[in-house]
């Protein structure tokens, strides 16, 4: 794993935060670690194809989350639908080199969010794997994902 790029992934996030005109929200949870994952699309058309412009995501999650969310919302800029649905955990942790194996669930939640979004912008699919997804603040799941099943959640403010 690159530690440099990890720490300035977690230094720097980029695209973090809520995207208030998003086309398509995907939301993740696990039950094992507590962690959640949030992502938003918004689509652009290029040469006739509809095509992502920009992503962003929140993350209640641990920092290996974070670095891959970071990492993907980047790589996903300009990709077609079908080329962000090929689009791997490992192919997003790429940057951040080999992910240990206990962190290897930290990619599968985002390229979990990102699929969940992506099949929210399908008009006849639920964005959501495991928690309810809305365009709301992630905080507000974390709340709702709490009541459901409490003591299984862990929150990690930075
Ligand atoms: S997302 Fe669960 S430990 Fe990283």
């Amino acid at each position: 794993m690159n530690e440099q790029q990890l720490n300035e992934a977690i230094a720097n996030p980029r695209n973090l935060g809520e995207m208030a005109d998003a086309d398509a929200v995907g939301t993740v949870g696990s039950p094992e670690c507590g962690d959640m994952v949030r992502m938003w699309l918004k689509f652009t058309e290029k040469d006739g194809q509809k095509v992502i412009d920009r992503a962003s995501f929140q993350s209640f999650g641990c920092q290996t989350a974070i670095a891959v969310a970071s990492m993907a919302t980047e790589m996903l800029r300009g990709r077609t639908v079908a080329e962000a649905r090929e689009l791997s955990a490992a192919e997003m942790s790429v940057p951040l080199g080999a992910l240990p194996p206990m962190k290897i669930h930290c990619g599968q939640m985002v390229e979990g969010a990102l699929r969940a979004a992506l099949e929210a912008e399908a008009p006849t699919a639920v964005a959501a794997a495991v928690v309810p997804a809305a365009a709301g603040h992630l905080a507000e799941s974390l709340g709702e994902a709490a009541a459901a099943a409490p003591g299984k959640l862990r929150v990690v403010f930075e």
